[in-house]
C-alpha cells in the first residue's frame, strides 16, 4: 500500500453530534484528506442544530462532500408542504421537534445537496455515492432487494457507496460491490457502537476501512431529557434508546405491531399516525429497554 490518500465516509448521524464528533475526531488522527457525508444528518436525536454546526465548520475546515439522504427530504417536503400534519406522538414527533429546531440556512443548505455523488481523483478508480439508491433517497440496497442487482449490474464503476440501512459491510455483485459505511449516530448491530469508514487510495485502487467507535452513549440519552424530545416522541424515544444502547432496531416491527393491534381493535390509522395507545402497547409486548 503505497500512496495512502485517505477520505472518511460517514452516513446516517440522525442529530447525534456526540457519536459525530467521535467519529470526526478519530478520523483526522488518522489524517484523512477529505470527508464525504452519506445523508441523513438529521432527526432521531435532540439538537439537530449542533450537528449542523459541526457540518459546517467541517465545511470551512476540510474538503468535504456532501449529499441529502431521506430525512432532509422530508424536512424539505415539510417545508413545501404546510398542510402535511405532524404533531408531538410518537410517529411523527421527532420530525415535528426537528423541523422546529432547523433553521432556513439549514434548509436551504439541504435543498442545495443532490442525493447522490460522483468522486474522481486523478490516478484513482473513480466511484459513486449515495444514500439509499442513486434513483431514490429512501430505497434501501440490502437484503432481497431486486432493484439493487440491476442498478449494481449497470453501475459504470468498480463501486457504490450506499447508507440508509444503518448496517455496516461490503457486498458483492459479481465484479461490483456496494459499500455501507453503516451509521454514525443510530448504528445497528456491533453493540451500539458508532461506525464509519476510510477509503485509502493505493496504487491498486481503493481498499475500505471499517471503524466501530464506543462514545457516550449516556450523553446522548440525557439529551432526549434536556431537550423535551422525550415528551415529544415518548414511545419512539424509547425504541431509539433501545437501539443506541444495544443496536437492535425494533422500530419497523413496533410500528406493525401497532398497526396491527390497531386495526384487530377496529380504530383508524391514518398515514403517520397511530393512536399512541398502540404504540405504546406494541413496545411493552416487544423486549424494550425502558
Ligand atoms: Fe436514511
Amino acid at each position: 500500500m503505497d500512496i495512502d490518500y485517505k477520505i472518511a465516509v460517514m452516513g446516517d448521524i440522525h442529530s447525534n453530534h456526540i457519536a459525530l464528533e467521535t467519529c470526526i475526531n478519530h478520523a483526522l488522527t488518522r489524517n484523512v484528506d477529505e470527508f464525504i457525508f452519506l445523508g441523513d444528518y438529521i432527526s432521531d436525536c435532540a439538537y439537530p442544530q449542533k450537528t449542523m454546526q459541526i457540518i459546517y465548520d467541517m465545511n470551512k475546515k476540510y474538503k468535504c462532500h456532501f449529499i441529502r439522504g431521506n430525512r432532509e427530504d422530508y424536512m424539505l417536503n415539510h417545508r413545501k408542504d404546510p398542510d402535511e400534519i405532524w404533531t408531538y406522538y410518537s410517529t411523527s414527533g421527532s420530525l415535528l421537534y426537528t423541523y422546529e429546531n432547523l433553521s432556513k440556512e439549514d434548509l436551504d443548505f439541504f435543498e442545495g445537496l443532490a442525493i447522490k455523488g460522483f468522486y474522481e481523483k486523478d490516478g484513482f478508480p473513480s466511484f459513486r455515492y449515495c444514500h439509499g439508491s442513486l434513483t431514490s433517497s429512501r430505497e434501501y440496497l440490502g437484503g432481497e432487494n431486486e432493484n439493487a442487482k440491476v442498478i449494481m449490474s449497470e453501475l459504470d464503476v468498480d463501486f457504490l457507496i450506499g447508507a440508509h440501512t444503518h448496517m455496516q459491510g461490503n457486498t458483492s455483485f459479481g465484479n461490483k460491490k456496494l459499500l455501507n459505511p453503516g451509521s454514525v449516530g443510530i448504528p445497528k448491530y456491533h453493540n451500539g457502537k458508532s461506525q464509519y469508514m476510510i477509503l485509502h487510495g493505493t496504487s491498486s485502487g481503493w481498499e475500505e476501512e471499517f471503524f466501530q467507535l464506543a462514545y457516550d452513549v449516556d450523553a446522548v440519552v440525557k439529551e432526549y431529557e434536556t431537550s423535551g424530545l422525550d415528551k415529544k416522541a415518548l414511545w419512539w424515544t424509547k425504541i431509539n434508546i433501545h437501539l443506541l444502547y444495544t443496536g437492535e432496531d425494533y422500530s419497523d416491527s413496533c410500528i406493525m405491531l401497532a398497526r396491527k393491534l390497531c386495526r384487530e381493535a377496529g380504530d383508524e390509522v391514518n398515514g403517520l399516525e397511530i393512536p399512541e395507545k398502540y404504540i405504546e402497547m406494541a413496545v411493552k409486548a416487544l423486549d424494550i429497554r425502558l
